[in-house]
């Protein structure tokens, strides 16, 4: 191994750093795994399975190969609009994380479907017999992307009708699909859920408003699990106060940690989780990540690259 090849792990502790290095080891004892909050030189760091972008900008390391994202978003990679023109960027595509994402969107789904969180709340507090309208069961995922494909599956087997929107034209995995801003407005006035698995992107940015969730069949609920970026939170706590919407269950939020002092958090009619949709599981995606280090060494293409232009 050249000198050159440090892999270097720029993980939050919440991302249990040291146990994704053992899992490398444990699958090629020779790597150089190196945590950034340990001594090492800039120089020698080849590639980086990373969560941020480095305080110091991608300039900070000059014998860099490649980049990898230890999750599926590249988005907190790509901040600061100084990605090096050449430098590959993959990220995660999982089945297991899939999975879990699909998991939590059928979980989320039920729930509201059935107004759990209202009874979790009342605490026996109802009039025995009074029940609420429910609301359809048409769901759309706004991202039919590899988590999306895969929620739409699982939706589909517990009897949802699916129906998807993406930014191209193209098959997603068998279910009717509409894309681009055009088709945005069909879609969202047949979705009685609307799931929302976008990236942050400049695009998404804000695509969640007030108008667009106007357009939402009166009682719709909404699932967000891409990116808090996507969704104008004040317009969506309006539009639950006013009762155009029903509910709301949200992983991701433009501020995390979600500060306790946010509307969200004591929301009679919004359920919330600390970003845990889908997490990255070590003992799945250390050999991909092992498999694109090799690949980057040899100056191959990675496996799921990204292009930084297109942000995700
Ligand atoms: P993919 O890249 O496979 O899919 C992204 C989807 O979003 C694609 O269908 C894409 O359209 C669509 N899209 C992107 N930009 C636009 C746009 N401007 N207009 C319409 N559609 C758009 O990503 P994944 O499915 O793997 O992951 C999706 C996101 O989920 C991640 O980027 C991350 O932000 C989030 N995530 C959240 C987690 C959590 O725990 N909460 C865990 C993991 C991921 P097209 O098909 O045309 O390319
Ligand atoms: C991801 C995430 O992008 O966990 O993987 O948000």
């Amino acid at each position: 191994m050249n000198t050159k090849d440090t892999l270097l792990l720029m993980l939050p502790d919440d991302m249990q750093p040291h146990a994704f290095r053992e899992e490398l080891l444990s699958l090629d004892a020779s790597l150089h795994v190196v945590l950034d909050t340990e001594p090492h030189d800039p120089a020698e760091v080849g590639f980086i399975v990373g969560w941020r972008r480095p305080e110091g900008g991608w300039g900070h390391y000059p014998n860099l190969r490649a980049v990898h994202s230890f999750g599926a978003g590249v988005d907190t990679l790509l901040q600061g609009g100084d990605w090096p023109n050449s430098l590959p960027l993959a990220r995660l595509v999982d089945e297991e994380m899939a999975d879990l994402m699909a998991e939590y969107v059928l979980t989320a789904a039920l729930m509201l479907k059935r107004r759990f969180l209202e009874y979790a709340q009342a605490k026996g507090g109802w009039n025995w017999g009074d029940d609420w309208p429910l609301p359809g069961r048409r769901v759309g995922i706004l991202g039919m992307g590899h988590l999306g494909q895969a929620t739409a599956t699982l939706l589909e087997k517990v009897g949802f009708q699916v129906h998807g929107w993406g930014r191209s034209e193209k098959v997603r995995g068998g279910f009717p699909c509409s894309h681009g801003m055009e088709g945005l407005g069909a879609f969202l006035g047949q979705s009685d859920f609307l799931v929302s698995l976008l990236p942050d992107t400049p695009d998404t940015t804000g695509l969640l408003n007030r108008d667009r969730l106007r357009q939402l069949p009166s009682g719709a609920v909404l699932v967000n699990a891409g990116r808090g970026s996507v969704l104008v939170e004040d317009d969506l706590l309006a539009l639950l106060d006013e009762g155009h919407l029903s509910g709301a269950c949200l992983d991701v939020f433009q501020t995390e940690p979600l500060p306790a002092e946010h509307p969200f958090v004591s929301h009679p009619k919004v359920l919330v989780t600390p970003h845990i949709a889908s997490l990255t599981p070590v003992g799945s995606v250390a050999p991909k990540i092992l498999e694109n280090y090799q690949r980057a060494l040899q100056g191959r293409p990675l496996h799921n690259q990204v292009d930084p232009a297109v942000g995700y």
